[in-house]
């Protein structure tokens, strides 16, 4: 085989491979197997009303809620840092209002169900560690 023909190999087999992977395929989180809805009949009524008006609806348009309901996002610095990332996703319906009503939400339901994990990050954050 010629030179050029190995590379024309070479390229092929890497696509191939790619394809097959990670490249193309739909990045999958392994907390998207985990439940997918909060117990939020003792949250306060503002938590309640996000929860079924804004997160419930606008957080599944490209996933289901397992995602960020099951995600090591705690405190709200991360919250509002993934979920710009989020709204700038091509086709995100989601306002800036909805946006920071949604952080509320998530990092309140955080300090309830994953309290562990988020007092651990929050003493690293004040400590600067
Ligand atoms: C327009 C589509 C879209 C919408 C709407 C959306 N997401 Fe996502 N989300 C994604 C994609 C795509 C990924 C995979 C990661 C990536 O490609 O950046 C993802 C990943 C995630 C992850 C996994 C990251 C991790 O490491 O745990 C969390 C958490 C998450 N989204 C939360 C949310 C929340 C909360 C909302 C609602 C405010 C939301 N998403 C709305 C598309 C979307």
């Amino acid at each position: 085989m010629r030179p050029l023909g190995y590379w024309v190999l070479a390229v092929a087999v890497l696509y191939a491979l790619c394809a097959a992977t990670v490249c193309f395929a739909k990045k999958t989180f392994p907390w998207d197997s985990g439940p997918a809805t909060i117990d939020v009949s003792k949250y306060p009524q503002q938590m309640k009303d996000t929860y079924t008006k804004l997160f419930s609806v606008k957080c599944k348009q490209c996933h289901t809620l397992a995602r960020p309901i099951n995600s090591t996002y705690v405190l709200q610095t991360e919250w509002d840092a993934y979920t710009k990332k989020m709204v700038r996703k091509p086709g995100a319906k989601i306002s800036e209002a909805e946006r920071r009503l949604i952080v509320g939400f998530l990092s309140y339901d955080a300090k309830v169900r994953k309290k562990a994990l988020y007092d651990k990050k929050a003493a690293a954050a004040a400590g600067g560690a």
